[in-house]
C-alpha cells in the first residue's frame, strides 16, 4: 500500500473561504490596485486592509471614495502582519523599510506581490528562499515594464525554451525623453516636461543615467537566462550626453537612438550593458515611442518573442499586480527554474557610432583613424553635415565591429587630443544579428 507523503507545495489559498488581500502602500500604484480590485468584484477576493503612513490624509482623497466601508485602514503595520490577510501587496517602493516587513510577513505565513524592482534585483533570491521555506509564494510580475506582462509571459509562456539573450526598453522616463529628441527637441527642454507630467523625478538621475534600467534587466537574466547578476557590476552609460545631431547622424546611417538593456548568455558569462545605443529603423525595438515599454526576447527553439505596451503609470501596473493576485489566489505560479549565479561584463562585439566636436584643424581626421588602428579599430564611415562653424564642428565616425574595452582604448587616447572640445560620444550600434565575444 502507498503511503501519503507530505509535499511542501505552496500553500493552496482555500476556494471556500474568501482570499484576504491586504495593501502596503496606496500611492499611484496601490490606490489603482485598490480600484481595479474592487470595481472587478472578483468572486473569491476580499480587499480587508490599506495600509500607508499618515493614513487620515489617504483616507481623505478622492481616490478613498471607492473603497469598500469594510476595509479596515491603519498606518501600524503590526495591524497587517496580525491580520488575517493570506496576500500582502507591498507598493511602497524602496529596499527601507519594505524587505523588513516583507520577511516578516512571509515568516508569518503570508503570500506577497510586490512591483518594488529595487527590492526583487537587490534581495529577490534571498526573499525567494525565505517564501519556499515558509511555503508561501512572492510575485513580483509588475517589476519589470509595469502593465506589460513579460514576466509570466517568460515565466509561463516561455518557460519550455532556452533563451540566450534578451533586449529592450525598460524605462519610459529614458524613451520619452528620446523618442522626443527624435523629432527635433533638445534633451534639457524634453527633460522638463518629462518632470512636469509626472514622468521624471526631479532628481532624474535613476533614469537617464540607466540604474532603474539596470535593475530591472538583473530581475529579467535571473528569469529568462537563469543567471543572477550583481546589479552595481552591469555596465551604464548616461544619455544625457545625447544631443539633437546625433539624431541627425542616427537618421543617415538607417537608425534612431533608444536607451536600450541587453543581456546575452555566452557560456559562463552574461555580457549586459544599460546605455543608449543606435537602433536600426526596422528593428522592433525602434517602434517604440513615449513611455512604451519594449521587450525582446531571443530562444534556441522559439526564436524572437516581442513584449510591448504601456510600461508604467497606475492602472496598467495595477493590472499586473492585480493579475499576479489573482495567480497566488490560483496558485498557478510556474515552477521556478534553477538560478545560478554569473559573472557579468559589460564587453560586446559591435559596430560603434563616434561623435566627436572640434576645433577644425588639418590632420584631425587622420589623428583619430591612426589612434583607431593603433587598437585595431577598422572605420566604416566618416559622416560631416554642413552648415556648422569650423571652431565648433561635429562629425562622426563609424567602426566595422569591435570590441567595447578595444573602442574604450581609443576613445580615451582620442579624448585627449587638443582640438577636442568635449569627450567623444560613444555609442554601440545594434545590429539584428549581434554577435558575441570570442
Ligand atoms: N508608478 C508606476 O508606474 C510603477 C510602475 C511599475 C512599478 N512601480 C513600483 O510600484 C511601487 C509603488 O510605486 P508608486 O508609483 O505607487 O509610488 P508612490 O506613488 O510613491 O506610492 C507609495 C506609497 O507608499 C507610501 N509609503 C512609502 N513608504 C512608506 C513607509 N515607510 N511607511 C508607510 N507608507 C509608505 C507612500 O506614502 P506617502 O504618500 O506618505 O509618501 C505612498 O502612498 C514602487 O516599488 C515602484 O517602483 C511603479
Amino acid at each position: 500500500m502507498a503511503t501519503a507523503r507530505k509535499t511542501s507545495r505552496p500553500k493552496t489559498v482555500s476556494t471556500s473561504k474568501p482570499v484576504k488581500v491586504a495593501l502596503l502602500g496606496f500611492g499611484t500604484v496601490g490606490s489603482s490596485v485598490a480600484r481595479v480590485l474592487t470595481a472587478s468584484k472578483f468572486r473569491g477576493l476580499e480587499l480587508t486592509h490599506i495600509f500607508n503612513r499618515n493614513i487620515a490624509r489617504k483616507r481623505a482623497s478622492d481616490a478613498a471614495k471607492h473603497i469598500p466601508s469594510s476595509v479596515a485602514w491603519t498606518e501600524n503595520f503590526d495591524d497587517i502582519l496580525n491580520s488575517r490577510a493570506d496576500i500582502v501587496v507591498e507598493l511602497m517602493g524602496g529596499l527601507i523599510p519594505a524587505e523588513g516587513w516583507l520577511r516578516k510577513l512571509l515568516a508569518a505565513g503570508k503570500s506577497v506581490v510586490t512591483a518594488n524592482k529595487q527590492l526583487i534585483a537587490y534581495r529577490g533570491p534571498s526573499l525567494m528562499r525565505l517564501a519556499a521555506q515558509h511555503n508561501v509564494q512572492l510575485v513580483h510580475g509588475a517589476a519589470v515594464a509595469g502593465g506589460v506582462p513579460v514576466i509570466p509571459g517568460i515565466l509561463q509562456g516561455l518557460g519550455g525554451d532556452q533563451i540566450t539573450r534578451i533586449s529592450g526598453i525598460v524605462n519610459g522616463t529614458c524613451n520619452y525623453i528620446l523618442s522626443r529628441m527624435e523629432s527635433g527637441a533638445d534633451y534639457a527642454t524634453v527633460l522638463a516636461d518629462a518632470q512636469a507630467l509626472g514622468y521624471a523625478e526631479a532628481d532624474p538621475s535613476a533614469d537617464v543615467d540607466g540604474f532603474d534600467a539596470r535593475a530591472k534587466l538583473c530581475i529579467l537574466s535571473r528569469i529568462a537566462l537563469h543567471a543572477e547578476l550583481d546589479p552595481d557590476a552591469v555596465a551604464t552609460q548616461t544619455i544625457s550626453t545625447i544631443e539633437a545631431i546625433d539624431f541627425a547622424y542616427a537618421k543617415e546611417l538607417g537608425c534612431t537612438i533608444r536607451q536600450v538593456s541587453r543581456a546575452q548568455l555566452d557560456k559562463t558569462v552574461v555580457h549586459a550593458r544599460v546605455a543608449p545605443m543606435l537602433v536600426p529603423l526596422t528593428s522592433p525595438i525602434a517602434w517604440s515611442h513615449g513611455t512604451q515599454n519594449m521587450v525582446v526576447t531571443s530562444g534556441r527553439f522559439g526564436g524572437d518573442v516581442v513584449f510591448s505596451g504601456h510600461g508604467a503609470g497606475g492602472e496598467p501596473t495595477a493590472v499586473a499586480v492585480v493579475s499576479d493576485i489573482l495567480a497566488v489566489a490560483q496558485r498557478s505560479i510556474a515552477v521556478q527554474l534553477p538560478v545560478r549565479r554569473r559573472a557579468v561584463t559589460g564587453e560586446f562585439l559591435a559596430p560603434h557610432y563616434l561623435r566627436f566636436i572640434v576645433d577644425d584643424k588639418p590632420g584631425i581626421v587622420s589623428a583619430i583613424s591612426g589612434a583607431l588602428t593603433k587598437v585595431g579599430a577598422n572605420i566604416d564611415s566618416i559622416l560631416q553635415r554642413p552648415g556648422y562653424p569650423k571652431h565648433r564642428l561635429p562629425f562622426v565616425v563609424t567602426t566595422e565591429p569591435c570590441l567595447t574595452s578595444t573602442i574604450e582604448k581609443a576613445v580615451a587616447s582620442i579624448a585627449k587630443m587638443d582640438c577636442m572640445l568635449e569627450r567623444p560620444l560613444c555609442l554601440q550600434i545594434l545590429e539584428r544579428d549581434d554577435r558575441q565575444p570570442d
